[in-house]
């Protein structure tokens, strides 16, 4: 069985002080927990900061978003390895929020995987569906075109790299939580994609997360389904109180 990921995504929220004081605060109680992985993902500007406070911690960083390329001239971007460079371990890749706002496609995701890889860094490949998507029934079909071509041409060991994030779009930020029962029949879907592309061990070692509306109060209904294996938390990850419930569910 899987080591549970329990994984914050602040978005654009946080200072550098603000930041370093959550780090300094949350060291304490993620320290005590050895039975899952804990990782954060703050803006860009605190990452080297908080990586100085989170030094020899439990705690693991990551980014939001990268770029595909090595390096060059890509005004505004942040490159793999100068993530690595900051202190990060993971990966946030094809966010819903970056898809739907800044053009990402399944292919500019597939390079950033790819890049991601060869820096070293764990992915975490967000995939979704839309309400008209669920309401439509083509839940199945879209995830699973996101999956195909976001993980295309990756060989199995890199796939086993991955964490795959199920954020069903029309849960993030809403309140509205898919049931325990809903999320468990998505990830298993999943993971029998993923063993039909890369073979059982990879299907069943891969961990497939679940985020959307997340919370101290139902993360432990969450956690109880055989195919989740940890939780991408936006809002409730940002206030020291209701992350640390969830990171001790
Ligand atoms: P939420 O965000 O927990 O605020 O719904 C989750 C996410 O977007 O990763």
């Amino acid at each position: 069985m899987a080591k549970p990921l329990i994984a914050a995504n602040w978005k654009m929220h946080k200072t550098v002080d603000e930041a370093v004081r959550f780090a300094q605060t949350v060291k304490i109680t993620g320290d005590n927990i050895l039975d899952k992985d804990i990782v954060i993902a703050p803006p860009f500007t605190a990452l080297y900061p908080m990586a100085g406070v989170l030094k020899n911690s439990r705690i693991h960083l990551s980014a939001q978003n990268l770029h595909w390329a090595e390096k060059g001239a890509y005004t505004g971007e942040v490159s793999a390895q100068m993530l690595v460079d900051a202190g990060c371990e993971y990966a946030i890749i094809g966010h819903s929020e970056r898809r739907a706002f800044f053009g990402e496609t399944d292919s500019t995701i597939n390079k950033k995987i790819v890049r991601a890889i060869a820096n070293g860094l764990n992915p975490v490949v967000c995939i979704g569906e839309t309400l008209e998507d669920r309401d439509q029934e083509r839940t199945f079909e879209v995830l699973s075109h996101q999956i195909t071509k976001g993980l295309n041409n990756l060989a199995s060991d890199d796939i086993r790299c991955c964490i795959i994030a199920y954020e069903p779009v029309w849960a993030i930020g809403t309140g509205k939580t898919a049931t325990a029962q809903q999320a468990e029949e998505v990830h298993r879907f999943i993971r029998q994609l993923l063993a039909d592309t890369a073979g059982e061990t990879v299907g069943n070692g891969v961990r497939i997360i679940y985020g959307g509306s997340v919370t101290p109060d139902n993360i432990s209904g969450l956690m109880a389904q055989p195919n989740i294996n940890g939780a991408l938390v936006g809002g409730a990850s940002l206030e020291i109180e209701s992350f640390a419930k969830i990171m001790q569910y």
